[in-house]
């Protein structure tokens, strides 16, 4: 086996539309990754793809009024052009429609019913379609989807199951015997307490109730469950149980699956369960990374789309995008995005360090030796301090990069920028220059153009246009691999420079915001104009309900009413009056004392005569009211939210 191999893959994307950076995060981080690892000897095999059957498709296409497959081909070419633009660099884009994948998926099935892995019974429970997930009642969070948080429904169809249970001893053992299986060690501990410990149960690998997906074959009013169709793309893509399948060979196991965390689970639990099952080996790691938030609510989706990639990159560039994907998230959490953030990264990191950098050196050796780079003459204490610092950083890089952990790859790259910024001011070229003190100013020129082009070499994975631009203007070719940032002083005598333009214009922040935040006020704007697809609301809507937490201090029925409840309730310093009509579901006494949810901010009402200042929340359990009431005991008036 070839030792020299790395396989990582992204996830399938949901042909969902309106891709957002939070998306791009996951394709950006392996890009610099696979690119790493290619320069780094490596041979690399990166996989990205879509994930195109299942409902919510084809629901979604049923609304938008044409077929499935026409609905995710528009998709596709949606996605492939975002990953042009942001520089993706992977080695194969699968869909799950492709031809190939179908019929692999298929005879996966057979092969699991053979091995007596598969079973026909009846599955009940409850489902999410936008997560294409089952859940149980346990799981659930306030009734509601644990990943989304949205509605789930209750579903009960003919299915096949897949004995997951079989396996739980087997994962137990797997991740004991491979600690580092899933990173951060973080979500291998939720992944035991939460799903492996309270027992792992058969999964429903089948639907009937539609059929946009990959038909059984020994069934076929079957449709294969999503997330298997989905998962196994990982192994179709390298032709496993087809004719050519060279890749498989070559390359599985992967080496690395980086995915959100909210599919960690599927990654770590089913996936390797399936891959039991089908006696393959199992993926080296499985990486949950956090999630790129939208802080600033002006940014959010609601009001117009200025989080939108293509927008950004247009108005940008590539590399101030995917230099803040990159640099600025800490990896294996959670970052939040504004755009003040992105622009003074952009200003401080690109603009100031590494721009300033690049044009003052130009320029200093167009002036002072007619854009030649000049031989070095000796070096003293100062350069070989930079000189170690541009040899060692290599293996720090490197060692940050098998750490998963592009910012600090970036931060000891940035060293390097940073440490030759400071050189220019310590050595001081133009007193040089005008002490006629021309040997030491060729060394200083000599060592500017060396630290520049090690800072370019090691950042080509990250900001691959900037860097083959520093290459141009230094004169010397775009190198694909590391040999040449081992030892110092690579450049060839006669190399000639380019001064040209700045590798990054200065963003003016304040004004850029401004201008952001215009564009995004029109675009909501042009958004409140068109239809609402569907009825969700935004945050800023849900924050218009004041919803508090009160305790009961006295209950009486209201007179001549069999429905009606009078409330006295405690909220904070507050005492409310609130009408409820749940008296045929709760005795006057049985609510003294309880806490209950109460919307504070609704106009005051008069119900049979009685004042009400308020509504206490409950739920419709299919005619039955249910009290909401805070899980631990909670102090009146706290907010609810
Ligand atoms: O989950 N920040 O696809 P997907 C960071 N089809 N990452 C984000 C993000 C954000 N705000 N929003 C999305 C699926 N992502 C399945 C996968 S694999 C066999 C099937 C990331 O389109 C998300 O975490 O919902 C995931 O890694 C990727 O985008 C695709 O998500
Ligand atoms: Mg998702």
């Amino acid at each position: 086996m070839n030792e020299k191999k790395y396989y990582i893959t992204t996830p399938i994307y949901y042909s969902s539309g309106n891709f957002h950076l939070g998306h791009c995060y996951t394709t950006v981080i392996c890009d610099a990754i696979a690119r790493f690892k290619r320069m780094d000897g490596f041979d690399v095999f990166y996989l990205t793809g879509t994930d195109e059957h299942g409902q919510k498709v084809q629901q979604r296409a049923e609304k938008a009024g044409v077929t499935p497959k026409q609905f995710v081909d528009g998709l596709y070419a949606q996605i492939v052009d975002l990953w042009k633009t942001l520089d993706i660099s992977y080695d194969k884009f699968i869909r799950t429609t492709d031809g190939y994948h179908e019929k692999t998926v298929q005879k996966i099935y057979e092969k699991l019913l053979e091995s007596g892995d598969i079973y026909k019974s009846e599955y009940e429970g409850l489902y999410c379609t936008p997560c294409e997930a089952f859940w149980t009642e346990s799981q659930l969070v306030d009734g509601k989807c644990p990943d989304c948080g949205r509605k789930v429904v209750k579903q009960k169809e003919e299915s096949y199951f897949f004995r997951l249970s079989k396996y739980q001893d087997r994962l137990i053992k797997f991740y004991e015997e491979n600690p580092d299986f899933i990173s951060p060690k973080s979500r291998m501990n939720e992944m035991i307490n939460n799903f492996i410990k309270p027992g792992l149960k058969d999964l429903c690998i089948s639907r009937t109730t539609f059929d946009w997906g990959v038909k059984l074959p020994f069934d076929p009013k079957h449709v294969a469950y999503v997330w298997v169709d989905a998962l196994t793309n990982y192994v179709t893509a390298l032709g496993y149980l087809q004719p050519n399948h060279e890749n498989f060979e070559k390359y599985w196991p992967a080496d690395l699956h980086m995915v959100g965390k909210e599919i960690v689970r599927f990654h770590t639990i089913i996936w390797p369960a399936l891959l039991m099952a089908l006696n393959l080996p199992l993926p080296k790691k499985v990486y949950g990374h956090g999630w790129l938030l939208f802080g600033d609510d002006k940014m959010s989706k609601s009001k117009g789309n200025v989080v939108d990639p293509f927008f950004l990159v247009k108005r940008y560039g590539v590399d101030p995008i995917r230099y803040f994907l990159l640099r600025e998230i800490p990896f294996g959490s959670d970052g939040t995005y504004t755009n003040e953030a992105l622009l003074t990264r952009t200003n401080a990191d690109l603009v100031n360090d590494l721009g300033n950098l690049v044009s003052r050196t130009t320029a200093m050796v167009t002036q002072y030796f007619g854009g030649t780079i000049p031989k070095p003459n000796e070096y003293d204490e100062l350069d070989k301090e930079l000189i170690a610092l541009c040899e060692g950083a290599l293996v720090k890089v490197r060692k940050d990069m098998d750490a998963l952990s592009a910012p600090d790859a970036l931060c000891d790259i940035f060293k390097i920028v940073q440490r030759a910024n400071k050189y220019i001011d310590e050595t001081a070229p133009w007193t040089l220059n005008k002490q006629g003190e021309k040997d030491r100013l060729a060394t200083v020129m000599y060592v500017l153009c060396e630290c520049i082009r090690f800072a370019a070499t090691l950042l080509k994975p990250f900001i691959t246009k900037t860097s083959n631009t520093i290459f141009e203007k230094i004169g010397i070719s775009s190198p694909d691999n590391f040999d040449g940032v081992v030892k110092f002083g690579g450049i060839k005598d006669g190399t000639t420079v380019i001064k040209g333009e700045n590798l990054f214009n200065r963003l003016d922040v304040d004004k850029e915001l401004k201008a952001l935040d215009e564009i995004a006020a029109e675009q909501s704007e042009n958004k409140a104009d068109e239809k609402p697809s569907d009825d969700l609301i935004d945050i800023n809507d849900f924050a218009k309900v004041k919803l508090v937490t009160a305790k009961v201090i006295s209950c009486e029925k209201v007179a001549k009413s069999d429905k009606l409840l009078m409330f006295k309730l405690q909220v904070g310093n507050e005492v409310r009056q609130v009408v409820s009509g749940i008296a045929q579901h709760y005795a006057p006494e049985y609510m003294i004392g309880k806490s209950v949810v109460l919307v504070k901010n609704l106009k005051p009402a008069k119900i049979r005569g009685v004042e009400s200042n308020g509504m206490i929340l409950c739920c419709d359990d299919d005619g039955k009211v249910v009290f909401v009431t805070p899980e631990k005991d909670v102090e009146s008036g706290k907010v609810v939210r």
